[in-house]
């Protein structure tokens, strides 16, 4: 972070008698205040950033209840949130030029809040994505898809901002979310070459580069493979009869909801 050199530093005497200045004193008191009240201010959005989270999370845990009692399947293998850390939101305005300001963030921050979705299949991905997408309170700001496009480096995620609604007492805001969307292994992947990333000075940085370039291949088959295979299991298995699906919605009957 940049040193703030608005203060310039003073010889002690005449900072003594600067502080014994009544309208210095207001003015530094006033200034103070201002900056508490920002950092309320800020905890208050980090707060409805927080419910914003909440509400997508609790939109895909009932889309993957849904799907394991109507279709038997279970297309969310887990669940993460994660607000950015304050210092993170500092680094990013800077990087951009902008002034650390509620304004700035909830404009050109759209990452505060982050979900992230691990599937164990690729075609699980899109289907609860597009789910989410029909909700009528979501709307989609941006949609990224690293997976139809891998990064050069090999990351695969498919990746969407949209914006939904934080019903509060008198009013609702409209809050953006980060929507990370990956399977199990693309996970796997992504958090290793994150550890990579975040180290200083690796010597042999270009061949581990290289290995997880090749990984990213290997993976990207493997997953192809395994929904192949899924695919070919259901296939083979004959299409249930009413009376199937009757018999096995009543043998979950008194399994917990979850
Ligand atoms: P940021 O400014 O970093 O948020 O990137 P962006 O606005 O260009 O968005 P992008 O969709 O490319 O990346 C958003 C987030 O996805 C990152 O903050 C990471 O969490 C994740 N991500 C993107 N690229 C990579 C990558 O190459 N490796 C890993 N491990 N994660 C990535
Ligand atoms: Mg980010």
């Amino acid at each position: 972070m940049s040193q703030n050199n608005h203060f310039p530093a003073l010889p002690p005497e005449q900072l003594a008698h600067l502080l014994t200045n009544e309208t210095v004193l207001n003015a530094l008191y006033d200034r103070a205040k201002n900056m508490m009240w920002s950092m309320v201010q800020y905890k208050e959005l980090q707060m409805l950033y927080s419910c914003a989270l909440k509400e997508i999370q609790t939109k895909f845990e009932v889309l993957d209840t849904e799907f394991k009692l109507e279709y038997n399947r279970d297309p969310i293998s887990s669940i993460s949130t994660r607000l950015k850390r304050t210092e993170s939101v500092m680094d990013k305005l800077e990087r951009k030029g902008l002034p650390f300001t509620l304004v700035a963030i909830e404009e050109h921050i759209h990452d505060m809040a982050g979900i992230r979705v691990i599937c164990s299949y690729i075609d699980d991905i899109y289907l609860i994505a597009d789910a989410l997408l029909r909700q009528d309170d979501i709307t989609l700001v941006a949609r990224k898809d690293y997976i139809e496009h891998p990064k050069d480096n090999g990351y695969r995620s498919l990746h969407l901002i949209v914006e939904v609604p934080v019903f509060l007492t008198n009013h609702k805001k409209l809050m953006k979310v980060e929507v990370q969307i990956r399977t199990i292994a693309m996970d796997f992947w992504a958090s290793l070459e994150h550890q990579m990333k975040y180290k200083q000075e690796i010597p042999d940085e270009k061949a581990i580069m290289d290995e997880l370039r090749d990984c990213a291949d290997v993976i990207r088959e493997t997953d192809e493979r395994m929904l192949a295979i899924r695919r070919r299991i259901e296939a083979a298995s004959d299409a249930p009869t009413e009376e199937d699906i009757l018999f096995e919605k009543l043998a979950k009957f008194d399994i917990p909801i979850q």
